[in-house]
């Protein structure tokens, strides 16, 4: 008889803040037979997050929360996270700092990607950062989330080089295609 139901996936949450382009390619890397996870929830800090349009495309559930207050945001996700069965947690683009109370009661199972090859150039303008202390070499990093700011164990890195006379704008367009990659690969290292 033809099998029904596939293995189990990893229900999954992603918090968005921006373009949401490594969201769109987590969602098409979700539906692929490999995937350890599905996607049933987007978060978003901000309605003007242009990701949110791939919660109407492909039919999945969104919330936007205001962060002007974090505890009261912090609480409102960790119920909504609670009522979806959420165990996984995506970061991509999203530009809040989560606490560490928030972070200790999820258990420690959120991802994040970060545009330079963690330890250096934690927090913004990475790209800037790079060129300016002429590295020859920039990159992403997927690591565990925890407390301390982009800090967290590294689970994967990818590197790009850095080419003479490179823009932070063509940087962070080579950067981000291989983040395309690595997160994909990294949630299969770390689920599988
Ligand atoms: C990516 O470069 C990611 O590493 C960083 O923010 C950017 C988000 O891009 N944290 P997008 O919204 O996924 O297109």
């Amino acid at each position: 008889m033809k099998k029904l139901i596939g293995p189990r996936k990893v229900k999954t949450a992603v918090f968005i803040s921006g373009t949401g382009s490594n969201l769109y390619n987590l969602i098409k890397f979700s539906k692929t037979k490999k995937s350890p996870i599905l996607i049933n929830l987007i978060i978003s800090n901000t309605k003007k997050a242009k990701g949110l349009i791939y919660a109407k495309k492909f039919r999945i559930k969104k919330k936007i929360i205001n962060f002007k207050f974090k505890k009261n945001a912090e609480k409102k996700i960790l119920s909504i996270i609670k009522r979806n069965d959420i165990s996984f947690i995506c970061l991509a683009g999203f530009m809040k700092i989560l606490s560490g109370n928030f972070i200790k009661s999820f258990n420690g199972k959120i991802i994040n990607i970060h545009p330079s090859l963690l330890p250096k150039y934690k927090g913004l303008n990475t790209h800037e950062k790079a060129i300016k202390n002429k590295e020859k070499f920039s990159g992403c990093t997927v690591h565990l989330v925890t407390k301390k700011l982009d800090s967290g164990k590294i689970i994967m890195q990818k590197k790009v080089r850095i080419a003479k006379n490179e823009s932070s704008n063509s940087l962070s367009k080579k950067v981000l295609k291989q983040e395309h990659k690595l997160y994909p690969a990294a949630i299969m290292k770390i689920l599988n």
